[in-house]
């Protein structure tokens, strides 16, 4: 199936997210979609799956005009997508989710899951997904969580895939299995619109490539005659530079001491299995690991978003082992969490209102009892401008940002405060070339000017570029230390430890 998108305008109010776009889509092949956060991807492919409509243009398929009057009027034409924030009932089992609203039904309507799950495991087969039918979502790690939306689309019986930043959450392991996944999607003749900010992913999977910004496209081509440096400077119209550049930390006092840290689950499992740690004034310690080896509860230990069993963590000198998040923010704590939704912003709150989020209540923005909203609505304005969040105002909802714009408000607001320590997990996710760019330099100018900076990502690029020195969690343990003064570690040994190679030999 062939779909043709001819000169698509969308406007909200006085923004112009899509103007006069042309695109094509076929059967059989990958079409990369590329472009700064808030050049008009997920715009673009709402429009084709019929979520929402186009001021201007129109939608071919196989030559013929269609209209589109919600995303059931999609899925009926072959058209499915796979959303950038997924969109899964984490109560229900995998056949459930998968069948919700299209359920097949007993005499009498019914639920015949039995059917279901048989469908279920037939797409399964056929595309090799291994998605277990009867697991509840909450259960599966992102990455199988990605391949169920998939199926989904797929029971659904899409001929054309939409696919919004599905590698973002994934580790680099599961990324080679969603690659083989879309590959035997495209040899069944399916087309897939694959959107992504990682350059290396759309160079290697994609069969056509279209660079979108500002609304329109700005560049097109083959991976083969691309590269990383071309795409990039398509992409944002300057070129990029895609390492950090800094001079050698000058570590101070200890900031952040974590020692024998000790965090259970219901099972009295151990998350965090006797973790000691030092962050110093005026240096970048990097936690790499694969994902879910206990970085995420060593950042809720941290910043107190979960209590610890045993052990200290002391902040500059104050035990906050036991303190609110809210005592360790007002202490100049600073946080930006891996899930932005879950735990960094409210999505029908206003921008001005988000940026003001854990601070409100302060002097700045308090006047009596009641909050000075001249003064947010001003300090809400200079974030903005500052991180570059596009917005035509920050009296919108925050939901209405494109995902790295609101990744960028969470960022900003963390950032612009007097903070002693940055704990930053996932701080670049969702966000283009450009704009990792300046979030990086802002990372190091906060340890030039004395905090101490913890990052936690699975990009182990990020950690090799903006780590000073780097520790390896594995298994809810730090099992591995490496110095990384002028980007001397090795990143072959700092993989290793990743996969456990090193236990017992922590430094
Ligand atoms: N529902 C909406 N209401 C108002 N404005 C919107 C809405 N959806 C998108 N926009 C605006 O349209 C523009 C394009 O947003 P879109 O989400 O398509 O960007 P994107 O290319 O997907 O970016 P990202 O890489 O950050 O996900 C942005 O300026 C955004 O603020
Ligand atoms: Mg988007």
């Amino acid at each position: 199936m062939d779909v043709e998108l001819r000169g698509i305008t969308k406007r909200f109010g006085a923004v112009v997210a899509n103007d006069n776009v042309n695109m094509v889509i076929r059967g059989g092949e990958v079409l990369g979609l590329l472009g700064e956060n808030g050049a008009g991807k997920s715009t673009m492919m709402n429009i084709l799956s019929g979520l929402y409509s186009p001021d201007e243009g129109e939608i071919l398929i196989d030559g013929k005009p269609v209209s589109f009057d919600g995303p059931g009027d999609g899925i009926a034409a072959g058209i499915g997508m796979v959303h950038q924030h997924f969109m899964l009932v984490p109560v229900f089992t995998v056949a459930e989710n998968v069948v919700l609203g299209v359920e097949p039904t007993k005499r009498l309507g019914y639920l015949d899951l039995k059917k279901a799950r048989a469908q279920v495991d037939e797409i399964n087969k056929k595309y090799g997904l291994h998605v277990p039918a009867d697991a509840l979502i909450e259960d599966l790690p992102v990455g199988i969580q990605q391949r169920v939306e998939i199926l989904k689309v797929l029971f659904r019986e899409a001929d054309v895939l939409i696919l919004d930043e599905p590698t973002a959450v994934l580790t680099p392991q599961e990324v080679e299995d969603f690659f083989s996944i879309v590959r035997s999607l495209k040899e069944a003749g399916k087309a897939i619109v694959f959107i992504t900010h990682k350059l290396h992913e759309i160079l290697a999977i994609s069969d056509r490539i279209n660079v979108l910004r500002q609304g329109r496209i700005t560049g097109e081509g083959v991976p083969e005659s691309l590269d990383e440096a071309k795409l990039a400077e398509m992409m944002v119209g300057r070129p990029v530079s895609f390492t950090v550049d800094k001079t050698e930390a000058n570590p101070g006092r200890a900031m952040l001491e974590m020692t024998d840290v000790i965090m259970l689950d219901d099972a009295d499992e151990r998350l965090l299995d006797k973790v000691s740690l030092t962050v110093h004034s005026g240096e970048v310690v990097g936690v790499a690991g694969v994902q879910g080896n206990g970085q995420t509860e060593l950042v809720e230990a941290i910043t107190g978003l979960e209590r610890v069993a045993s052990g200290k963590i002391i902040f500059d000198g104050e035990d906050i082992t036991h303190a609110s998040v809210r005592e360790r923010h007002s202490r100049g704590m600073a946080h930006i969490p891996e899930d932005r939704h879950r735990d960094g912003m409210i999505s029908t709150f206003t921008i001005a209102e988000n940026m003001v989020l854990n601070s409100y209540y302060e002097p700045a923005f308090a006047r009596g009892m009641a909050i000075d909203w001249a003064s947010v609505q001003k300090t809400a304005a200079k974030y903005c401008v500052d991180f570059d969040v596009r917005t035509p105002s920050v009296f919108l909802p925050a939901g209405n940002l494109s995902g790295g714009n609101q990744q960028k408000m969470v960022v900003a607001r963390e950032l612009e405060r007097q903070t002693k320590l940055v704990i930053a997990s996932q701080p670049t996710r969702g966000l283009d070339v450009g704009s990792i760019e300046y979030i990086h330099a802002r990372l190091i100018e906060a340890r030039d000017e004395g905090d101490g900076v913890l990052i936690v990502s699975s990009e182990l690029d990020e950690i090799m570029g903006l780590a000073d020195r780097i520790l390896v969690m594995f298994d809810g343990r730090i099992v591995a230390e490496f110095d990384n003064t002028g980007g001397k570690a090795d990143r072959n040994a700092v993989g290793l430890a990743m996969a456990g190679a090193h236990e017992g030999a922590a430094a």
